[in-house]
C-alpha cells in the first residue's frame, strides 16, 4: 500500500492522542485513506517530557526543520495551542507545501482569514474539524451536508471544561475551583484556563462556525461574551426550582436585523436537548430553511475524541475531501449572501434578574417601576425570605418577558442607584 508521511509538531495532550491513533489503529486509517498514514516526526520543545504514547525510535525531536526538509511528508498536524509561534509554524508548513490540520480555534479565529487566504494562493489546504466542538463533526456537516441551507441559528454548548463545570455545580453544589482543577487534570481545559471560563474558547469556535454557516467574518473580540467565573450556587438553585438549568450557550442567530451573536450562561429548559447535555459533552442545535431543527451531541473536549476529528481530517486530506470544506470559506470570501451583523443589543430574550434587597418596603415596587419605564413586562416574582436570605438581605428573582438586552441594560442602570437594592446580583438570559 502506498504512504503518506505525517509528522504532528505539538504532543500534548491531543497530540499524544493523534500519535496513539496512527500506531495503534494504522489498519482503520489506511482503510478509509486508501494509504497508509505513516508517522515520520512529532516535534515537542522539551525532548524529555513523558508523552504518554510509546513512539517509534527516531520519531520524537524538537527541530521543526527535519519536517520541513522531508519530502514524503506531505501533510502535518500543528497542535501548538495560541498564538505564536503556532502562527509561524503554520505559515512555514504551507509554504514548505504541506497541508495542515488543526484543532487550534484560538489561532483560527483571529488570523483564519488570513491564513486560509494563504494557504489557498499556495494550493494548500487547512483542515479544522477538531478546532470546534471537539469529537463532533460540525464543520463538515456545516460546510457540506447542511450546504443546500441558508442556516437561521446555531446554538451551542461549545466549551467541554464550562460545562464540566456547570453540570457538577449543577449537579452536586461542587465548588467552581475544585471543578475546574479536574477538568484541567483529565485535559478539557487549555494551557490557560481562563480563556475557558471567561468564555473566550467558546466565542472563537462560535466566530468560526458563523464564518462557516453565515459568511460572517466577524472579529471574535467584538461578541458579546460573558463567562462562568461570576455564576453563584444561589442561581443554580433558583434555576432547578423554576425548571431550568445554567449552561453556556453561543448563539447565532440570523434576525430581520441582521446576525445576532452571543456567548453567555443562560437558562435552558430542563427536558430541552441542551439542558440534557453533561459533562464535558458539547453539543449543537442548527436550524436550516430546508432541514428544519438537526441537533449534534458528542465529548467536546479530551485527548480521543478530539484525536478522532483530527484524524478524521487527516484523512480527508488524504483523498482530497478538505478541498471541500475549503471552497465554502472561499465563495464566502467573494462576498456571495454574507450575513451583516445585527446592532448590538438587539438580541430578543426573556431575562432571569436576580437582585439583593433590603428586607424593607417599596423596593419591589422601584423595581417593578424601573423595569416598566423601559418596557419589560414581568413574567414571574419569586421571593424566598427565610432560607435563602442573609442577614436583612432577601433575594428577588424576576423573569421577565421577551425583551432586548438594551432594555434591560437601561433599567439595571436606573436601579444601580436605589439605596435598598444592594445590588443587581445576577442577569441571564433565557433560551426559549
Ligand atoms: P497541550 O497539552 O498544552 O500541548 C501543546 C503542545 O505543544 C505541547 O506538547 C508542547 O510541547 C507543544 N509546543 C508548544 N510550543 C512548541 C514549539 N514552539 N515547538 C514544538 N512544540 C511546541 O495542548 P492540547 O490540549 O494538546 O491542545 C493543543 C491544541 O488543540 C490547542 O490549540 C487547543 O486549543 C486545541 N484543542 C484542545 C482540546 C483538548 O481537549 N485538549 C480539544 C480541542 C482542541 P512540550 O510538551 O514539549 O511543552
Ligand atoms: N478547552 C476546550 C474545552 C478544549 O474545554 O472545550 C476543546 O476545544
Amino acid at each position: 500500500m502506498e504512504k503518506t508521511g505525517v509528522a504532528i509538531v505539538g504532543m500534548g495532550t491531543v497530540g499524544a492522542g493523534v500519535a496513539r491513533l496512527l500506531l495503534e489503529h494504522g489498519d482503520r486509517t489506511a482503510r478509509h485513506a486508501g494509504r497508509t498514514l505513516w508517522l515520520n516526526h512529532a516535534v515537542v520543545r522539551d525532548l524529555k517530557k513523558p508523552r504518554g504514547v510509546e513512539l517509534p525510535e527516531g520519531v520524537l525531536t524538537d527541530d521543526l526543520q527535519r519536517v520541513i526538509d522531508d519530502e514524503s511528508v506531505s501533510v502535518v498536524v500543528q497542535l501548538i495551542g495560541g498564538i505564536e509561534p503556532a502562527k509561524s509554524i503554520m505559515l512555514r508548513l504551507l509554504e514548505s507545501g504541506k497541508d495542515v490540520v488543526t484543532a487550534n480555534k484560538a489561532l483560527l479565529a483571529q488570523h483564519g482569514p488570513e491564513l486560509f487566504d494563504r494557504a489557498r494562493e499556495l494550493g494548500r489546504s487547512i483542515a479544522f474539524e477538531a478546532s470546534v466542538a471537539g469529537g463532533i463533526p460540525i464543520v463538515a456537516n456545516i460546510s457540506q451536508c447542511l450546504s443546500a441551507n441558508q442556516i437561521q441559528s446555531l446554538r451551542g454548548i461549545l466549551n467541554g471544561t464550562c460545562n464540566f463545570i456547570v453540570s457538577k455545580m449543577d449537579a452536586e453544589g461542587a465548588s467552581y475551583k475544585a471543578t475546574l482543577g479536574e477538568a484541567q487534570k483529565l485535559g478539557y481545559a487549555e494551557a490557560d484556563p481562563g480563556m475557558d471560563v471567561d468564555g473566550t474558547d467558546a466565542t472563537q469556535k462560535l466566530a468560526i462556525l458563523s464564518h462557516l454557516a453565515f459568511g460572517a467574518r466577524v472579529d471574535w473580540s467584538e461578541i458579546p461574551r460573558r463567562g462562568i467565573g461570576r455564576l453563584k450556587s444561589v442561581d443554580f438553585r433558583y434555576a432547578t426550582h423554576l425548571g431550568y438549568r445554567i449552561k453556556l450557550i453561543a448563539l447565532a442567530k440570523l434576525t430581520d436585523e441582521g446576525l445576532v451573536l452571543d456567548v453567555s450562561p443562560m437558562l435552558v429548559k430542563v427536558g430541552k436537548p441542551l439542558a440534557e447535555v453533561r459533562d464535558n459533552y458539547n453539543a449543537v442545535s442548527v436550524v436550516g430553511d430546508a432541514v428544519g431543527p438537526v441537533f449534534f451531541q458528542g465529548q467536546g473536549a479530551g485527548q480521543m475524541p478530539t484525536a478522532s476529528a483530527v484524524v478524521a481530517d487527516l484523512i480527508d486530506t488524504a483523498v482530497g475531501r478538505t478541498a471541500i470544506t475549503f471552497r465554502t470559506l472561499e465563495l464566502w470570501s467573494e462576498g456571495r449572501d454574507r450575513a451583516g451583523m445585527a446592532p448590538r443589543g438587539s438580541l430578543v430574550s426573556r431575562y432571569y434578574l436576580r437582585f439583593d434587597v433590603q428586607d424593607v418596603p417599596k423596593v419591589l415596587s422601584q423595581i417593578a417601576g424601573a423595569l416598566g419605564k423601559n418596557g419589560i413586562s414581568i413574567g414571574s416574582v419569586y421571593q424566598h425570605d427565610a432560607d435563602l436570605s442573609d442577614e436583612g438581605i432577601v433575594p428577588v428573582v424576576i423573569v421577565t418577558k421577551e425583551t432586548t438586552q438594551a432594555s434591560v441594560g437601561a433599567a439595571l442602570a436606573e436601579l444601580a442607584s436605589v439605596e435598598a437594592i444592594d445590588s443587581v446580583a445576577e442577569q441571564l438570559k433565557i433560551l426559549d
